[in-house]
């Protein structure tokens, strides 16, 4: 029986659990009409927890209100996309005469005679994000729908161009058009970027930390694609699932995926199969989360974390600089660089810990094989 599970990112899951109320959020946004807060919402969390699926999610609810969108990732160049592929695609195919007529209005100064297919889309093409904007959404509120514009991986590493999509849709929220803009990044790059001057429509955005999903809500995951693919799985097998998963979105995926594949062809997923499963995964997380998520640490860094990782829970931030024989300030600078890089996160007064599930055990295990 084929696997419903599939750990990949950015690939949407069988089932998607406990971000309910996140969806209904922008939902509402949606019918609440321009003005409505959740018209511009980000989605903050670490490697993993779900950001892209989410963007795929609320992509689908638009286009069942039918609405049209434009989706994106905040690499460079990313606004030239926008405007010399999404949007003139999508001002073709909703009336070619529009785009015509709306080109008169823009080669008329310029003196040229007869617009034809190849002048319209040169002209197209030279239009700004801005007037592109515009004529799609004038368009599609003849149908009373509007245009989502999605946004994956925002960086301040793309400041000048995040600059120039903000001014777009915050003049057209002023002008009460039928736009919604939704982003998605890790929250320090979100933080940084929304703390820029020129992005203060984004600060006002509604933000949705994407943690962990609650115990009955992984059940679900589990269980539902299981059963719905024609298998079963039984209470004491559920739990060893449930309970290695963390409430980590990821590796409902990945545990999922690694315990169906042992015995396909059996009805039930034995407890066996699940305690197999859970240890395949674990070892296949370290490759596809945790090597990716130390790539750009320093050894310093991890030095600091394998201090982290002789603790079984939280850090005392005055162990972790006592065990690396540094001073206060030297161990709060490193403290914020990985604070900054999602590796860590304060728990509490004068506590740290680590933001990715089994980053610790990882770490030991490397410490131990001696890499
Ligand atoms: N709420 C959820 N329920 C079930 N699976 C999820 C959920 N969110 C994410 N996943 C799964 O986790 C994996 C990572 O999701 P992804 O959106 O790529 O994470 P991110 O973009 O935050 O790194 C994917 O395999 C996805 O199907
Ligand atoms: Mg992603």
């Amino acid at each position: 029986m084929p696997n419903p599970f599939h750990a990949g990112f950015g690939v949407s899951p069988p089932l998607l659990v406990g971000r309910e109320g996140v969806l209904d959020d922008f939902a509402e946004a949606l019918e609440n009409g321009p003005g409505a807060t959740g018209r511009a919402t980000l989605y903050t969390g670490a490697r993993g927890s779900g950001k892209t699926v989410m963007l795929n999610a609320v992509e689908d609810l638009a286009r069942g209100r039918g609405w049209l969108v434009v989706s994106e990732t905040a690499t460079a160049g990313f606004i030239g996309r926008m405007t010399e592929q999404h949007l003139p695609r999508i001002l073709r195919d909703l009336d070619p005469k529009a785009v015509q007529r709306r080109l008169k209005g823009v080669t008329a100064p310029l003196g040229m005679g007869r617009v034809d297919w190849a002048t319209a889309e040169n002209h197209q093409v030279m239009a700004g994000l801005r007037s592109q904007v515009e004529a799609v959404t004038n368009l599609l509120a003849e149908h009373g729908t509007g245009l989502l514009i999605t946004l994956d991986e925002i960086h301040r590493n793309q400041l000048p161009e995040l600059r120039e999509l903000a001014t777009t849709v915050q003049h057209a929220f002023r002008e009460g058009r039928e736009l919604a803009f939704v982003g998605a990044g890790l929250a320090s790059g979100v933080s940084d970027v929304v703390n820029d001057d020129v992005l203060t429509f984004l600060r006002r955005a509604e933000r949705h930390g994407l943690g962990s999903v609650r115990r009955d809500d992984v059940e679900r995951g589990f269980r539902e694609p299981i059963e719905a693919a024609g298998r079963r799985v039984g209470d004491p097998a559920l739990q060893i699932m449930v309970r290695a998963t963390d409430g980590y979105p990821f590796l409902l995926q990945l545990i999922g995926a690694q315990t169906w594949r042992l015995h396909p062809h059996l009805d039930e997923i034995s407890v066996d199969d699940a305690t197999e499963g859970v240890e395949r995964a674990r070892r296949r997380l370290g490759t596809l989360v945790h090597e990716p998520a130390l790539r750009t640490a320093s050894d310093i860094d991890k030095s600091f974390l394998l201090a982290m990782a002789a603790d079984d829970g939280p850090s005392r931030m005055g162990d972790v600089q006592a065990r690396l024989g540094v001073g206060t300030s030297y161990a709060s600078q490193y403290r914020l660089r990985l604070i900054a890089a999602e590796l860590i996160e304060p728990a509490g007064y004068g506590f740290v810990t680590f933001t990715l599930p089994h980053l610790r055990e990882y770490l030991r295990e490397q410490a131990a094989a001696g890499i």
